[in-house]
């Protein structure tokens, strides 16, 4: 049979792969399910500590919602790990409810009137998400940045621009209805002020509207980029380069996680193991 995670790269995914700064390296010819965590042939850095991940408060109550699961999301999931161990996390406010019910037009208007943390005061626009709401892949940031917030849309920025390159690169984009679409949200919907790092109470605020957008997609594969973006779904501060090369799962949906972005644009060695992470995405996606 051959390996479902080769496939064959067309000049636009070659200049693609060569703007995200990749060299063009396919997994063993054996395609074994759990790949290696790390690509051999990279001239890599002193191993990156960007990704630690700070340790939240202890919880006192309301964990994130959890949706009953979709049909899609109930079809088995074969060689997925279970997540790391749980981190509860709290919100300060109580979180609005009947959000696990809502159909899209009810959920994007609740986040956009959300008061339930700080977040809400100074956002210029709560920034829900773009993409194919039906599609295959589900990409989730961390939190808007001053552009995103100016504008109300995920990833515009400079690590939006590595992103739509990284998507281009298998064949997705954010403009792509069906078989090439994705659907990208944030784990944060309001931009936090001064770009800190959103708190474990602000992840907790937000995280029903995630979990409810993953219920209505029912993706395929969750493509989760950068540590706050894990630690909202997965629930654990374990390091990216700990959780990559694994298929976790959420909502019965498998989970691959990443690094962001940003980080990428920082640390442009890493982007190579990137590019493995999407393959092992797509991999997962084909079933
Ligand atoms: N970083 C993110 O995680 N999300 C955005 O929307 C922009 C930057």
């Amino acid at each position: 049979m051959s390996d479902p995670t080769r496939f064959d790269l067309d000049e636009r995914q070659r200049a693609m792969l060569a703007e995200m700064g990749v060299r063009v390296w396919w997994p063993s010819k054996q395609a074994e399910p759990e790949p290696e965590p790390e690509p051999a042939n990279q001239a890599m850095p002193a191993a990156p500590a960007p990704e630690a991940a700070p340790v939240p408060a202890a919880s006192t109550g309301v964990p994130a919602a959890a949706p009953p699961m979709a049909p899609r999301a109930q079809q088995a999931v074969p060689a997925a790990r279970p997540a790391a161990a749980p981190v509860p996390v709290v919100a300060t406010r109580p979180l609005v409810e009947g959000v696990a019910h809502m159909d899209w037009r009810a959920l994007q208007e609740t986040a956009a009137a959300c008061q339930v943390c700080d977040l809400c005061a100074q956002r210029k626009n709560s920034v829900f998400g773009v993409g194919d709401q039906q599609a295959n892949w589900m990409v989730v940031g961390e939190a808007p940045g001053e552009q995103e917030d100016l504008q109300g849309e995920p990833f515009v920025g400079q690590s939006g621009q590595l992103l739509d390159n990284m998507l281009k690169a298998v064949g997705l984009s954010r403009q792509a209805q069906g078989e090439g679409g994705v659907y990208i949200a944030n784990a944060i919907k309001c931009r936090p002020p001064g770009n800190h790092n959103p708190t474990p109470q602000e992840l907790a605020a937000c995280a029903p509207y995630l979990a409810r957008q993953v219920t209505l997609v029912q993706p395929k594969i969750i493509l989760l980029m950068g540590r706050f973006a894990v630690q909202s779904v997965l629930q654990t501060t374990e390091p990216i380069g700990k959780l990559r090369g694994q298929v976790h799962t959420y909502q019965g949906v498998p989970v691959v996680v990443t690094y962001h972005p940003a980080y990428l644009l920082r640390n442009p060695a890493d982007k190579a193991k990137a590019w493995a992470d999407l393959l092992l995405a797509l991999k997962t996606a084909q079933g």
